[in-house]
This record gives C-alpha cells, structure tokens and sequence, in this order.
C-alpha cells in the first residue's frame, strides 16, 4: 500500500524567486486539486524581501494560473490559506528563532506535529550556510536512525535540495559532508525533476513487470542504448547561468545519469526506495571512467551558431566572449559489469535543436544468423528490434520488428507498433515536482539521488568537463546550426561505432 503523506511544514526557502512561483506552488496546488497533500499541512514561503501573506499569495495566484495545468479560484481560496510568507535573509543566524516560533505556532493551530520539510530553493551558494543555520538554531531534532522514541509518533525534518548539487566533484562531495553533518541521509532529498517525469516510471514498470524484455534486456541482445533530451528552445535570458554550466553539467551529469541508471540497473528486490537506490548506485558505479585518451573518441561537444531568429550563442548578451561552453553534448559510457560489458550507452542533449525530444531508445542486434538475406526488404536487410520509450512530445512506447508484406512473393518490411499512452488512458503528464514533493512528505526516497550517485554521477563526466577536454572545445564556437541535431561530429561518434542516432 502506499504511504500517505505526513502531516507538515514546508519551508521554502527562496519563496520569491522563479522556481517557486512557475514550479512548486503550482505542482502543490496541483496535488492539493487530486487530494494527495496531507490535510494538516503548511508552506511557509521564505525570502528577504518584505511582503504580506495577502500579497505572496495574490502573486503565487497569478503564477498558478498561468502554469498550473487547472484552474479552480475557488480551490484555490482553500488551499491559498495554508500558505503564509516570512521576511528574512536566510543566511543569517538571527531569524531562526522568529523562524522556529512560526512554525511552532503553525503545529498548535495546524496540527503538524513538528514534521519539517526545508526545500533550498536559493542560489546554490547558499545552500551550506542556509543548512548550517538550520543547525545551529537546533531545527533538527529528529532522533536518530537508533532513537528509542517510537518512528511513528517522532518528528521528522527532512531537507530538499535543489540542483545544481556542486559544479564538479569535489564541490559535490563537500555539499555532501556539509549536509551529513546537519542531516542522517535518509533525511536528505536531492531533488531532480527529471525523476519525477514518467519516463523514469515507465521505464520500471516496462522492464519489471513484463517477462518479455527483461530476459534480453543485456549485451547478447542490446547492440547499444541512446537516451536524448533535445531542446528546440535556445539558453533564453539563463544567458548568464548557462555559460556557467553548460549542457553537461545542466543536463547530462543530472537528468540523462539518472534515466540511464534506471534503464541499465538490476532487477530491485522490491521497488522501495531502499532497494532501487542499492541498485542505481551500484550501475552508476559500474560506469567506466574515461581516460584522457578515450576522450577525443567518446565525446563530442559544440555550440549553436546564428539564426535568423537567434544570435550564435556566444554573441548572446551575458555570455562571455570566445566562450567555449557547450550547448550540445554527446558522450559514449560503457558500463563494466556482467549484463552490458560491450553494450555501450549514447547519452546525447542540446539547446536549439531540430525537435524537442525526450527518449530512451534501445536498439536490438540483428538476427544471429539472417535467414531472409536474399528476400527483398523495403529498408535493404533485416534490422535489429528497436525499443523507443518516449516522454517528449508525446508519452508513447514503440517497438519496431520486421513483418513480411502481405501477397506474393516473399518480400519484408519493418513495422512499428506503438502504445500512445495519453491516449490509451486519457490522462495527460502532471507536474513532476508536485508527486516527488509527495514522496519527501511520505518519506519515499525512491526518486531521489544518493549521495554515492551524485558524486558517481560527476566522476563520470569529468574527463568531458575539464581540462582534458581541451581538444573537444577547441575551435567550438559556433559549429552547429540551430535546427539541426548538433555538430556533425557527433554523427561521426556513431559512424565510427557503425551506428546512427535515432533522429527520423
Ligand atoms: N528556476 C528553475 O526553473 C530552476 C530549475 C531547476 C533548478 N533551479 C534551482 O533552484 C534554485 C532557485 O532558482 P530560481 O530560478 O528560483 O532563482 P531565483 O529566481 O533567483 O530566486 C532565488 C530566491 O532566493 C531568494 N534569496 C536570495 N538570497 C536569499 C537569502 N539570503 N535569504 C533568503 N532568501 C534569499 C530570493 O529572494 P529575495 O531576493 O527576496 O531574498 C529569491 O526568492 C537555484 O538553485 C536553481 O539552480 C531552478
């Protein structure tokens, strides 16, 4: 049975900015519509600039109704009175007793029971002193995992954080050990959005709950995977954040690390958190780390040049001059255990691309011996199964398998069968922070990243991001047409290996 959510607070922190107003409070006015938050329960917004309750929620309202998926004012009237706003600066220590008595005061008359969600939803260099403050005012007193007190009836204080979580490794694992100090890790919720999109369910549901594709669902039968995330939409006004970061570090080490660990991870013993998480680390672990001489030939970056509708990226306003910051990346991981030794993963993302897209695309060896190579086939020979799970644009499952085309003689064909899942059930896709903010109140992990991922996940694309990547950015600027699926090199990737990327 699944757990409902607990009774609680939560406390965002950075209640003024983007994310909470496009994001958060849509996808829990969302929840609140389908019944899914728990009846005791508060936000309490939190940001420097003074603003009323009144005010903050005539603001979220206007931001609900523009990016909620619904619109209900009356609805919305309800669920707008368990949101209250709270002046001040979050970096300093002196709020938190103010902060602390609010919260208490929300507990008397809410009945939250102390139960504390803190979501970091502020600049990523505040995330330690914001987690350091939380300590020092004693806001967590959670017993520990070996506390007597009964788990049922103690509180809980649970922290969310918001990506980017560190900009390399080593920042990564320093982010870490400062929320260890303050937080058991059952109790820290790294959050990536891209978890919380079906695609990552639907990838378990399809391999564990079908017998007919975990058996070939490994490097006898697997020829190679490709998991994309395109874009048709360039950096937008991000402009700034985005030279900082990149396509590597905004997407891949991210969202693309995560869908390929669901796809290449072991069957879980259960599918609780516990056990999914055990095996996500363990394949991320198996990742091969790149050496410095493997780079050149398992990556390929580059960067949009000028449209009659956009500038070249790097003459865009807040990107630094001669900047070599990729907007496309393609990289080759294999991964160094029993079930895919040889089977390697394409991870492949952009910004102005030919099409927005978000698949994983499994692509089957041919037939071991070709029994039909002298019968005529519309697409010249037999192919290997094709396997696409996509999320974007529509939520479709297709598999592809060779037929023979009705009437005489002999001849063969490649047909595709697809399950169009929006429509099959009438349901579309909901906000994904609003089930993953569900999970956190229900202390469900299972959609959230482990430290050991994280900084697996950064050890994997560092040899793509630093210095020894040289070669990969130099002469960068501007090397693909926006429209297009990115540099030609990245096609030559796939050439080399007597592959394609699935781009029909
Ligand atoms: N926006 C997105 O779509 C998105 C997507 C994924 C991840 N994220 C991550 O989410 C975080 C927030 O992003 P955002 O786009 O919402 O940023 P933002 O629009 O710049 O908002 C930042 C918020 O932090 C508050 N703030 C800054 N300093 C503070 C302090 N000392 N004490 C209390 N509040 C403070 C700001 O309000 P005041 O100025 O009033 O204090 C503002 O509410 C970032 O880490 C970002 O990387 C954002």
């Amino acid at each position: 049975m699944i757990r409902k959510a607990d009774p609680c607070v939560l406390v965002i922190f950075g209640a003024s900015g983007d994310l909470t107003a496009r994001k958060l409070i849509p996808a829990l006015y969302e929840m609140y519509i389908l019944g899914n938050l728990p009846e005791a329960f508060r936000v309490l917004g939190v940001s420097r600039r003074a603003k009323s309750d009144a005010q903050w929620r005539d603001e979220l309202a206007a931001s609900v109704r523009e990016y909620a998926t619904r619109w209900d004012a009356v609805r919305w009237q309800e669920f707008s009175k368990c949101i209250e706003y709270f002046p001040g600066d979050a970096a300093q220590g002196e709020m938190y007793r103010a902060l602390a008595d609010r919260m208490a005061a929300m507990d008397a008359s809410a009945g939250t029971r102390g139960n504390r969600l803190f979501y970091l939803s502020v600049a990523p260099e505040l995330y330690e002193s914001i987690v350091q403050r939380i300590d020092e005012a004693a806001l967590v007193t959670e017993g520990r995992r070996w506390c007597s007190i009964d788990a049922s009836t103690r509180s809980w204080q649970r922290i969310i954080v918001e990506k980017p979580f560190g900009h390399d490794e080593e920042s990564a694992a320093s982010l870490n050990r400062a929320l260890g100090r303050v937080f058991e890790e059952e109790d820290i919720y790294r959050i990536d959005h891209y978890l919380g999109k079906e695609v990552v369910q639907a990838m378990l549901v399809l391999r564990f709950a079908n017998t007919m594709f975990e058996p070939v669902w490994n490097h006898r039968y697997i020829d190679h995977v490709q998991i994309t995330a395109s874009e048709k939409v360039g950096v937008g006004n991000r402009t700034g954040f985005y030279d900082q970061t990149g396509a590597i570090r905004d997407m891949i080490q991210s969202h693309l690390l995560q869908i390929f660990a669901f796809a290449a991870m072991e069957p879980p013993t259960s599918i609780s958190a516990e056990e999914i998480r055990t095996e996500k680390i363990k394949v991320v672990r198996a990742l091969r780390p790149t050496t410095d001489a493997d780079v050149p030939s398992h990556g390929v970056l580059g960067q949009y040049a000028a449209s009659a509708e956009e500038g070249a990226f790097v003459d865009l306003p807040g990107v630094a001059k001669g900047s070599t910051t990729e907007t496309f990346a393609a990289l080759k991981l294999h991964v160094d255990n029993w079930r895919w030794a040889g089977t390697p993963f394409y991870l492949r993302t952009g910004k102005r691309m030919a099409a927005k897209r978000t698949e994983v695309v499994v692509q089957f060896k041919r037939p071991a011996a070709d029994l039909f190579h002298d019968i005529p086939h519309a697409a010249g020979g037999v192919r290997g199964n094709r396997l696409v799970i996509e999320i974007a644009p529509m939520q479709r499952t297709l598999l592809r398998f060779e037929t023979k085309v009705p009437g005489m003689p002999l001849r063969m064909d490649s047909v595709e069968m697809q399950a169009d899942l929006e429509k099959q059930f009438g349901v579309a896709a909901i906000e994904a922070y609003g089930p993953l903010l569900v999970d956190a109140m229900r202390g469900d992990q299972s959609l959230y990243k482990h430290r050991i991922e994280v900084e697996s996940g950064w050890a994997a694309v560092m040899p793509f991001l630093d210095q020894r990547s040289v070669g990969l950015r130099r002469g960068m600027a501007s090397n693909y047409a926006q429209g297009s699926w990115g540099p030609a090199a990245a096609d030559d990737l796939m050439r080399r290996d007597g592959r394609a990327w699935h781009d029909d």
